[in-house]
């Protein structure tokens, strides 16, 4: 035995990654995946696209290497959170596309709810903010067009799962319906206190407890997935992407914090044994780990984070390549008092505003390509400063680095502007894959190739660390001109 592969199963594609037992990546295999927009501000994708491009980068990634399933220890699932998918279990079809998390579809019924007034009992209950980002509303949509009776869920002939559950599912031939701590605390249907699905948030919303998956620790022999040719190979690590790549950035105690660049950014601090619920707009979940007795973390879900630069690139056409934009934020000194702020699909953690959109400030007869490119960087940098402070709010634990992954985190300009705005060091490792790191070590954890915490820990790497440099009284001004920016756009304020 001598390799483990991580699954992850992301927004846009899904991708195979081996690693042998010092943590090196081997190969990566990626294969896109399509989304589809029927009306504004809804977002699908299709789950048999889902299954086939994991489980096709899986074989790519085995053929391309030579290497046979007979020596892979593990494999591991991550994968984006909160998608919803609902199947039926003799057919093993899905009974409708994956309402994926980025859909607003379920505004009015989050808002209702709220009207209702449940926010202070789903906080208290799940940790989360009621908003369609969570499963809940996007399941009940579900339920209502395809069972509105709930006949069939009654039954248990309708199984919900979020992507790990139908990924597994598809994996074990259909024998194994389960999930893990983390994807079920992104549901808000999940007490995250007594770790069992809630029955006052299942009655609120009449989704039937017999279609809900198991719940196990992200580190679990979850099943055996067949790997053909009378292979099995044990799915032994699952959790969502965010608390694997705080797995895999080796976040283990409290105050310990990391931020993934990826399409949004998403900011997680452990917090310890203890959950602390959010009253700053941030939310409260279970991060990844081996036991039954949960860490939990606070996030900071940014929804629009390196997606501003590819609407750069692909949208507005200034820049080729998105490792471009580095190279113009580069030639100004400052932002000239340019300030955007990417609220394309409203704004996310700390604001939670649905109906803001993207707006721009400061522009002059001279604002230019330049300009553009450095208040989009900048945006990614001040919406991760607006998340930290909601953090240091909170936290009795101080943040003494932040520790950074995903694509836009190669970026030296950002994670220098990063680690200005802050004022604390940022840390970028070596390898920049760790949410697929993360779950690779929890499964390897699980099956043994791994004793435990110091050993998964003792490979990691760091690549480079940015040191605060900026002049404070030029920090503070730069922070007053984003908060107005924000100010101007935020719709839900008094
Ligand atoms: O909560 C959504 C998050 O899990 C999506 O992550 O990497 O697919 O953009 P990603």
């Amino acid at each position: 035995m001598a390799y483990i592969i991580a699954l992850d199963q992301g927004t846009t594609s899904s991708r195979a990654i081996i690693f042998d037992h010092e943590q090196n990546i081997v190969d990566i295999r990626q294969n896109e995946t399509r989304q589809y927009f029927p009306q504004s501000g809804w977002v699908e994708q299709d789950p048999q696209d889902i299954w086939a491009s994991t489980f096709g980068a899986l074989q790519e990634t085995l053929a391309a290497t030579g290497i046979s399933p007979e020596t892979i220890d593990a494999l591991a699932i991550t994968n984006q959170r909160e998608t919803t998918i609902v199947w039926d279990k003799a057919s093993g079809k899905p009974v409708y596309n994956a309402i994926v998390w980025q859909c607003r579809r379920t505004a009015d019924r989050c808002q209702d709810l709220v009207d209702k007034g449940y926010k202070e009992q789903i906080a208290e209950k799940t940790g989360l903010v009621i908003d369609p980002y969570f499963s809940a509303t996007k399941l009940a949509w579900i339920l209502d067009e395809v069972d509105p009776d709930r006949t069939r869920a009654k039954a248990g002939d309708l199984l919900f799962g979020t992507v790990d559950t139908w990924l597994l599912w598809k994996l074990t031939d259909g024998q194994v319906h389960a999930t893990d701590y983390t994807n079920a605390s992104r549901t808000m249907l999940f007490n995250i206190h007594s770790l069992t699905w809630d029955q006052d948030i299942l009655d609120l919303l009449d989704i039937p407890q017999a279609m809900l998956p198991e719940v196990h620790p992200s580190s679990y022999p979850f099943g055996q997935a067949h790997l053909g040719r009378n292979v099995m190979v044990p799915v032994a690590g699952m959790a969502g992407d965010q608390q694997a790549a705080l797995f895999g950035q080796t976040c283990f105690s409290p105050g310990e914090a990391k931020n993934t660049y990826g399409t949004g950014c998403f900011l997680l601090m452990n917090i310890g044994h203890e959950p602390i619920i959010s009253r700053h707009g941030l939310v409260t979940t279970i991060a990844a780990g081996t036991s039954d007795q949960p860490t939990y973390a606070l996030e900071g879900s940014i929804f629009v984070g390196g997606a501003v630069i590819q609407w750069l690139r692909d949208i507005l056409h200034i820049l080729d390549e998105a490792a471009d934009s580095d190279f113009f934020a580069t030639k100004l000194e400052d932002n000239e008092g340019v300030y955007l702020v990417p609220a394309f699909v409203g704004l996310g953690a700390p604001y939670w505003d649905s109906y803001a959109r993207g707006s721009m400030f400061g522009l002059t007869r001279g604002t230019g390509r330049a300009h553009i490119v450095r208040a989009a960087l900048e945006a990614i940098a001040y919406q991760t400063h607006d998340v930290l402070e909601a953090m240091v709010a909170e936290s009795p634990v101080e943040i003494k680095t932040l520790q950074v992954d995903g694509g836009a985190a190669e970026n030296d300009f950002l994670m220098q502007f990063q680690a200005d705005i802050l004022n604390v060091p940022v840390v970028r490792p070596q390898i920049l894959e760790t949410t697929a790191l993360g779950a690779a070590m929890l499964a390897g954890l699980a099956v043994g190739v791994w004793q435990d915490l110091a050993e998964v820990a003792r490979h990691r790497q760091v690549d480079q660390t940015f040191k605060p440099a900026m002049d404070g009284n030029k920090r503070q001004k730069n922070i007053d001109g984003w908060k107005e920016a924000i100010r101007r756009t935020l719709t839900n304020q008094a």
